[in-house]
Parts: structure tokens; C-alpha cells; sequence
């Protein structure tokens, strides 16, 4: 696979939703036509940018100097950074501060950062005057390749997370490539982990691909434009057979029902960000899948080889304070994964693996063989 790409090219990619469909537009250095942009979308509407602290201070002034170009009407609302914004009383905030903007019905939030802010402002734009439109502005690389696309949009509840939200997609996404220069690099290895989930999930030459390129798109060469691109085709691909999650959309859940117990175990902290959980939980599926003799053992060895390659973790043992106790044992990981909101009355479903590239939903696993397979990994024997 070649990357037919200048450096001045940007990548458009369709999200084919109807009415609701939306361009995702990807480049290096596209902030500076943020404003033009809209005013071909939207003539005449205010905005109001939802932003964190620490995109703040290295994109904000830019992202207002290319509305102003374009004779756009903007105000700011900048919330703390971290999952804590997800919440009730980042919302009121959020919402508060976007109906002292007047922010109507025919004007635009944009959201201008990760995944918090995209979810926070993307929620608050869903219920303001009954909704409002927005555009996604995503900076971080799990932004730019999963939660910018597809339109789930929520906060956190105290009992769990994104547990309050709504379907709301966005109008039009722009992700500069070039903001994630400043992305701190834990954070961008972390966001690796979905963009490598669409090469195990669907798309084996991706995935050979990545394995040759990996590194470009972390110095920030063309691979990285073609690395983001490739994985909003596939989400977008997805989403646009499945929006509201009845079917194949699930499939973006390789990793994660494992990986959402390890981030809960962990107190959803510094310990173990998001991404990170996601690594460990595909090496898991896999590993589980090998175990039920859906996959072969070299299969999943390759795909832990390639996420260990990248510095990502990929067993239970590189998780900080990592113990039996720290963690929990087996039993406590099944309690988690059973409070998994993608948990049906009870029932297990897994996204399991018959080879690299190719994903399956199965419905009904017995509990007793995860219960099983955990107990091994917990211990280290395997
Ligand atoms: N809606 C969806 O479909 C979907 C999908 C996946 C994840 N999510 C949500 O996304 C969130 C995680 O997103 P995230 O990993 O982007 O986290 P995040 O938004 O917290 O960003 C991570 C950190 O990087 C900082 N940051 C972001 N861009 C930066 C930049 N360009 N330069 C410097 N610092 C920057 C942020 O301030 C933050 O400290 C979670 O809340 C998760 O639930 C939503
Ligand atoms: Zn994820």
C-alpha cells in the first residue's frame, strides 16, 4: 500500500449517514481554514469554542484568528482538562456559558480538543435549545481516529462512565494532524492502540502495513495523515451500517470489555489510560480467542509483537502496581466486565478474533471459560 499523498493534501473521508452525513477532513495544518470552512457551511452563524486548559494554551489563539479571517463571531468556554469535565457540573458549566454566548439554534459549538471535550461539547450542543450543530475539532489522536466520528456524544454519571448521553453528530470534522505535535506521547501511543484495533478488527494489510510504518506516524511524517484516514474509513464505514449500535458497530469493542474491567480494576486513573487498557484488552481477546481454538497462537503473538513494538502494554504485568490484590482476581474482573454497559442482561459478549483482520461478535460466552482464562493471566502461567 503506497501513501499518495503531498504534504499540502488533505484527505476527505465521507461519513455517509443520510442527512446526518458529514466530511471528515484530515491534512497538516487545516486550523488555519477552520474558518472558511464554515462560512461555506454555516453563512451567518455565531460559535462558541468548548476547549480544555491545555489545548488552550497551544491551539486556541489559532483556531479564533481563523474564525475572526473569515468575519466569524466566536466566545470561548475553557474547562479543566480530564475525565472530571465529563460531568454534571462540567456540563451546567458548559451549557450555561453557551446560552450567555446566545448560541441558537442555527449557530455552531465547536469542540476543540480530545475525547473529553469532544463528548462534553458534542452532548452539551445535543441538548442546548433542543439541539444545535457542531463540528469537531479533534487534537488528540484517539480523537482524531475514534471519538470525533460517529456521533456518541455523554458525560459520565457518578455510577459509571459515559452512562448519560446521545447520538448527535457532528456537521464536520477537521483533524489537524499537526496539533498532535504537542500531544504529550503517552497520550498518542495510548491513541495507537485504536488506530492499530481497525487493522486486527477488519483490515489485515492495514495492519502489515502499520507494522512496516508504525513510526512515521509518530514522527509525524505522511503516514500519519494516511494512518488517521485509514481508520476514520473504517469507523465511518461502520457507523454508517450501524449507527445506533444494534449490530456490526460493536466490533469496535475488540479490546475493550477486557480493557474497561483493567481501566475500572485501576480506578480509571493515570495508572492506565484508556488506550493503554484497549492494548492490553486485544492482546487478551486474542489470547482468549487462541484459547478457544478460533485464532492461531502465532496470530495473537503478532499482534502483541506489534503493540509492544510501539511501547504499548500488553500483559497485566506491565500495568502499574500491578498484584493479584492490586487488580483484583478473577472474580472481581468479571464483576466489572458484567457492569459493562455493552452487557445485555447478564450475558457476555465478546468481540473475539479468527485472524487478524477478522473480528467476530459472540454472543452467549461462558463465563466459566473467561472466568478461567483470567485466572491463568492473573497468575502469570500463561
Ligand atoms: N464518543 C466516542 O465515540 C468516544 C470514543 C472513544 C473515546 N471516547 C471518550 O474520549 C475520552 C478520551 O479521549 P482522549 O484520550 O482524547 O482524552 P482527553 O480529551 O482527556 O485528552 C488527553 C489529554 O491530552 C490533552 N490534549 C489533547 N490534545 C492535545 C494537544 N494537541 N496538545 C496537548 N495536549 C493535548 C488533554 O488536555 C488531556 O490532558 C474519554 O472520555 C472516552 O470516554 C469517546
Ligand atoms: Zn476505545
Amino acid at each position: 500500500m503506497t501513501v499518495p499523498l503531498k504534504h499540502s493534501d488533505s484527505i476527505t473521508v465521507d461519513v455517509a449517514l443520510g442527512e446526518r452525513a458529514y466530511d471528515i477532513v484530515i491534512g497538516r495544518d487545516l486550523l488555519g481554514s477552520l474558518g472558511a470552512r464554515i462560512a461555506a457551511l454555516r453563512p451567518g452563524a455565531r460559535t462558541a469554542i468548548v476547549t480544555d486548559r491545555n489545548v488552550a494554551k497551544h491551539w486556541l489563539d489559532k483556531t479564533e484568528a481563523s474564525l475572526a479571517q473569515a468575519g466569524i463571531a466566536t466566545s470561548r468556554i475553557v474547562v479543566e482538562e480530564g475525565e472530571g469535565s465529563k460531568s454534571y457540573a462540567g456540563l451546567e458549566r458548559v451549557s450555561e456559558a453557551l446560552i450567555a454566548a446566545k448560541i441558537e439554534r442555527n449557530d455552531l459549538v465547536i469542540a476543540l480538543g480530545g475525547g473529553v471535550v469532544g463528548d462534553l461539547a458534542g452532548f452539551a450542543a445535543a441538548i442546548l435549545r433542543r439541539g444545535v450543530d457542531f463540528v469537531q475539532v479533534p487534537t488528540s489522536l484517539l480523537a482524531q481516529v475514534d471519538s470525533s466520528v460517529g456521533g456518541k456524544t455523554g458525560i459520565n454519571s457518578p455510577q459509571g462512565k459515559n452512562l448519560v448521553g446521545a447520538f448527535h453528530q457532528p456537521v464536520l470534522v477537521i483533524a489537524d494532524t499537526s496539533a498532535l505535535d504537542t500531544l504529550p506521547p503517552r497520550q498518542f501511543r495510548a491513541g495507537y492502540a485504536e488506530v492499530a484495533k481497525y487493522g486486527v478488527l477488519g483490515d489485515e494489510t492495514f495492519f502489515a502495513w502499520l507494522e512496516a510504518n508504525h513510526a512515521g506516524i509518530f514522527t509525524g511524517g505522511m503516514a500519519r495523515e494516511h494512518a488517521i484516514a485509514t481508520s476514520c474509513r473504517a469507523k465511518a464505514a461502520i457507523v454508517a451500517r450501524d449507527e445506533r449500535e444494534t449490530g456490526d458497530r460493536a466490533l469496535l469493542n475488540l479490546g475493550h470489555t477486557f480493557g474497561h474491567a483493567l481501566e475500572a480494576a485501576t480506578g480509571f486513573s493515570e495508572r492506565l489510560f484508556h488506550g493503554e487498557g484497549v492494548a492490553v484488552g486485544m492482546v487478551l481477546a486474542a489470547e482468549f480467542s487462541a484459547s478457544l481454538g478460533m485464532i492461531a497462537q502465532a496470530d495473537a503473538e503478532r499482534i502483541a509483537r506489534h503493540l509492544a513494538e510501539v511501547g504499548l502494554p500488553t500483559h497485566l504485568g506491565e500495568i502499574a502496581g500491578f498484584t493479584q490484590e492490586g487488580l483484583g482476581d478473577a472474580d472481581r474482573l468479571m464483576a466489572l466486565m458484567a457492569q459493562d454497559k455493552k452487557v445485555r442482561r447478564g450475558r457476555l459478549t465478546f468481540i473475539l478474533l479468527e485472524a487478524v483482520g477478522r473480528a467476530v461478535i459472540t454472543r452467549d460466552v461462558e463465563p466459566a471459560l473467561v472466568r478461567d482464562f483470567l485466572k491463568l493471566k492473573l497468575a502469570g502461567r500463561a
